[in-house]
């Protein structure tokens, strides 16, 4: 059963302790006691499993598990796990989404799920006609790449397409680069397309007469496209002494900067790329793959450039748009070995990967603004100081209450020092 609601009733979840956070979490998303335990820290994964994942094994790392709250994603409620070490960021996410909700929340949607396997040709005597040669063995070649994977096969997936391009200039020389186009379905893919194009070497080899040295996944996989729209009506904008049409056109001149300039661009991107690794992580699957295709794709057209737009409607809404490759999946590997990766994507009711991308391309989304509304107003570290300023009571020996009105005192005095913090509470006690 997934979530019926993004927040507990008449109480902020923010507020709410540790514990009573739990509790609410699992009675809201309906989680098993193990669901919950993984999700809540005192189980997950252990070092016996750990062991069969990686080599070389001690122990297990553990990061930070926020909820984001408020999304809503293609008209249903999604509470979203988030794994980050960086503060501020399932605050701003979940901040964004409630704005978002004045516009009706996200919209997302992913293209088919096809990856690219590539395969390196060496050493044919005439490119074009070896190029030509696999092209006429084009049905022979997909029909062979679909007995590879049976299982595959089944649930609807397999080779969809053989591509053949011709690389003229490189430091080895020209070469032939064969994409075979495959589509995983819920799986992230590298490993049904890594054996697919090892399988299929030999016949390459054998039609055009070359010899077949890399044969790999390519991680810029822009035929698994995930996309999000959102609109932020124009009053919801407004906060503090900023007019909401000021914060609107700040966004979009802040946004106008990544567009244009690459060493912002990439600033940019790593702000959506906070909200999108962190659910990417929480779930179990590979972000390295992830971020390669992010980057990737912000370069596709010869300038690096940002993930993300953002503009008006007519009404003068805020209108953001978020388009990126996402390799992720739900079956194999971490998604399924890793229990606190299957309660999360319990947490959410997620059954497809394709559910799992729109969750992730909007999160990507709702990120992308926090950044561009604080750095259009007050600037980042005022809410990064809330949140150190947390961390700098807990460090001086604030419990219960006394850390959120301690970190309170210390911003108002914009003097957030462990020092100071000590000397605060010092004072409470003698008072
Ligand atoms: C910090 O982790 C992310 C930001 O730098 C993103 C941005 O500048 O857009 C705040």
């Amino acid at each position: 059963m997934g979530a019926a609601s993004t927040q507990p009733q008449g109480v902020k979840f923010y507020e709410l302790g540790l514990d009573e956070r739990r509790e609410w979490l699992g009675q809201q998303a309906g989680l098993s006691a193990d669901e919950l335990a993984a999700l809540g820290g005192a189980a997950g994964l252990d070092p016996e499993q750990a062991d069969h994942m990686i080599e070389n094994v001690v122990g297990t790392f553990n990061l930070p598990l926020g909820i984001a709250q408020h999304f809503i994603i293609n008209d249903r409620p999604v509470l979203v796990p988030m794994a980050i070490e960086e503060p501020s960021v399932v605050a701003g996410a979940s901040f964004m989404a409630r704005l978002a909700q004045s516009g009706g929340g996200f919209h997302a949607h992913v293209s088919a799920g096809e990856m690219i396997g590539q395969m390196q040709i060496l050493d044919v005597d005439d490119l074009p006609s070896a190029r030509l040669k696999l092209l006429e063995q084009r049905q022979a070649l997909l029909e062979e790449a679909a007995q590879i994977d049976p299982v595959l096969q089944r649930l609807g997936g397999g080779p969809r397409d053989l591509q053949v391009r011709l690389i003229e200039d490189s430091p080895a020389g020209p070469f032939l680069v064969l994409h075979l186009i495959y589509d995983v379905r819920d799986a992230m893919g590298a490993n049904a397309v890594n054996t697919a194009v090892e399988r299929l070497a030999p016949r390459v080899e054998a039609i055009c007469g070359g010899r077949v040295l890399f044969r790999i996944l390519s991680n810029l996989a822009d035929r698994r496209l995930a996309r999000a729209r959102c609109t932020v009506r124009l009053e919801a904008l407004a906060f503090g002494e900023f007019s909401a049409e000021s914060v609107r056109d700040g966004i979009l001149a802040g946004w106008a900067f990544a567009a244009a300039d690459p060493y912002r661009a990439a600033t940019h991107n790593k702000g959506i790329m906070n909200g999108v690794d962190a659910v990417v992580i929480a779930t179990g699957n590979d972000w390295r793959a992830v971020e390669a295709g992010a980057h990737a794709y912000a370069a596709r057209s010869g300038r690096y450039t940002s993930l993300s737009t953002w503009g008006q409607d007519a009404a003068g809404n805020l209108v953001g748009t978020l388009e990126m490759p996402l390799a992720v999946g739900i079956v194999g590997g971490a998604t399924r070995s890793h229990p606190t990766a299957r309660a999360a994507l319990q947490l959410m009711d997620i059954h497809t990967a394709a559910g799992l991308a729109e969750v992730i391309v909007s999160v990507g989304l709702a990120q992308n603004l926090a950044a561009l509304r604080a750095l259009a107003t007050e600037g980042i570290q005022r809410g990064h100081m809330t949140l150190h300023a947390r961390q700098v009571a807990i460090a001086a020996g604030a419990q219960g209450s006394e850390i959120e009105r301690l970190a309170g005192q210390l911003v108002s005095e914009k003097t957030v020092r462990i020092d100071r913090a000590e000397e605060i509470l010092r004072q409470w006690k003698h008072s």
